[in-house]
């Protein structure tokens, strides 16, 4: 019997997930082809290798329901998984709403984020594999600080590409990655070809994570030591996210409770899917047909609201492999919102095709809405959300007024992605009321999206 108080529900080490729940067994659609922007046709692992470790690019294709975790990369994520699912009971009174919230907290890692469930994965299987170096591009810094801990751990050098907006505005992220060890360049850089590319058009370029990609994809396609590392997108990137929603269903268990709403922030799409896809299965396998699944992502970056879906680069140079994706046009570059890490034109193509299939929805929030959000959640629970996270609490706040207008209560739980405490610029801005909400930039768009490659497929 769950007491009327209880506000934390946690997990024993000895229940940290033994395999991650791989999606790809049990969609209604099979993914679209990868194809190779040069011939037209679908590409193969042997394309990848430059790339990837064989390991990684098997579990990208894989068709398994389940893929055991090795006891290495367990023995790491146990410093701070499981990690505690809290009920939201201040903010639930604050809001006088019938609903029951419930976050789970990913801020507990100790680069403060969901982002080492999958560099931890990752710097492991390509220490395996024998690489010695890392490259990746960062945005808001999170995925930059957590693969250059991941890489601390297992002895490899690790390169980031910082997208050069976040870079300004989080000093201390880079600090962050420093001290573990990495070696970080603010993009676009003229250390690579893509960069000189994109500074030679305009010399001011904020960044954004497509050109960032560019310059860390090109930097392991050209050595021989290094491999790239991606923090979002991926398959096997949201595999590794899943132990957030396995142990979230066994938190509600606790709590003698089932979710009715299930809500996450989505850039690329790794935390949304680490907490929704094994709730998603139930829902694939129709058992709960009438559970929602949302995703939250910026107006100003509304891949999966007014996207096309459509075959297009996930970098903005056109360096990486065609891959079916709702998608703003590789050329677009989001404005400089302070939730770095949804700035991104694309969107992981398994959640797009559970998007498509009907099986998620998707919002679009505007920055203003999101910090009010923000703010309440931390005068209530305390904790400050990064502001990407910040628009799942903006999701979960909207439907629980929603339960208060009419009248019903259900339960939402939402992925508190991560916390803001090297985001306090942003928190500075807005609280001086110096942050804007930028428009939906539908020109822009419908020019990035006239240059989607061709591809009949
Ligand atoms: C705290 C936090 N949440 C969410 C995201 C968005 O990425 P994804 O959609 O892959 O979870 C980021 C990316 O940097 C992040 O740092």
């Amino acid at each position: 019997m769950v007491s009327a108080q209880q506000t934390k529900f946690v997990l024993d080490e000895s229940d940290l997930p033994t395999q991650w729940y791989n999606i790809q067994a049990d969609l209604r659609t099979p993914l679209a082809p990868v194809m190779h922007p040069g011939t037209g046709q679908p590409i193969g692992p042997d394309d990848l290798a430059p790339l990837f470790p064989m390991a990684l690019i098997m579990q990208e294709v894989s068709q398994e329901r389940w893929i055991d975790i090795p006891d290495e990369v367990r023995d790491v994520l146990r410093l701070w998984r499981p990690s505690p699912l809290y009920r939201a009971r201040r903010l639930e009174r604050a809001l006088d709403t019938p609903a029951r919230i419930y976050y789970k907290y990913e801020g507990v890692s100790p680069s403060g984020s969901h982002k080492p469930n999958t560099a931890v994965a990752q710097a492991y299987y390509n220490k395996r594999a024998g690489v010695t170096r890392l490259s990746t591009e960062t945005g808001a810094g999170q995925w930059g600080s957590s693969l250059a801990m991941a890489c601390s751990f297992f002895d490899l050098e690790c390169k980031v590409y910082m997208v050069k907006i976040s870079y300004q505005q989080k000093p201390y992220r880079r600090v962050m990655m420093e001290t573990w060890g990495a070696q970080v360049t603010p993009s676009p850089s003229s250390e690579t070809e893509a960069g000189r590319q994109v500074l030679s058009q305009d010399s001011d370029s904020p960044g954004s994570l497509g050109i960032a990609i560019s310059e860390a994809v090109e930097d392991a396609a050209t050595r021989d030591d290094t491999k790239y590392s991606l923090g979002s997108v991926l398959n096997h990137v949201l595999l590794h996210q899943t132990v957030i929603g396995l142990e979230t269903k066994r938190q509600l268990e606790l709590a003698e409770d089932e979710a009715d709403i299930v809500i996450g922030c989505a850039g690329g799409g790794s935390n949304f899917a680490g907490l929704a896809f094994p709730f998603a299965a139930d829902k694939l396998r129709g058992e709960r047909p009438n559970l929602r699944i949302i995703a939250a992502e910026p107006a100003a970056c509304p891949t999966l609201t007014k996207g096309a879906y459509a075959y297009d680069f996930g970098d903005t140079v056109g360096l990486t492999p065609l891959i079916k994706m709702y998608t703003l046009g590789h050329n677009f570059i989001p404005a400089p919102l302070h939730a770095g890490g949804l700035r991104y034109h694309g969107m992981a193509p398994l959640v797009c095709n559970l998007y498509h299939d009907d099986i998620i929805e998707a919002v679009a929030l505007p920055q203003l809405a999101t910090f009010e959000a923000a703010l309440q959640f931390g005068r209530t629970e305390g904790i400050i959300p990064a502001p990407e996270t910040a628009h799942a609490v903006r999701v979960a706040i909207d439907e629980a007024l929603r339960c208060k207008a009419e009248g019903v209560s259900r339960t939402i739980v939402f992925n508190l992605s991560g916390h803001g405490h090297f985001d306090l610029s942003a928190y500075e801005n807005y609280l001086a009321g110096n942050l804007q909400d930028y428009d939906y930039p539908l020109e822009k768009v419908e020019e990035a999206l006239a240059q989607l490659p061709q591809v009949n497929a």
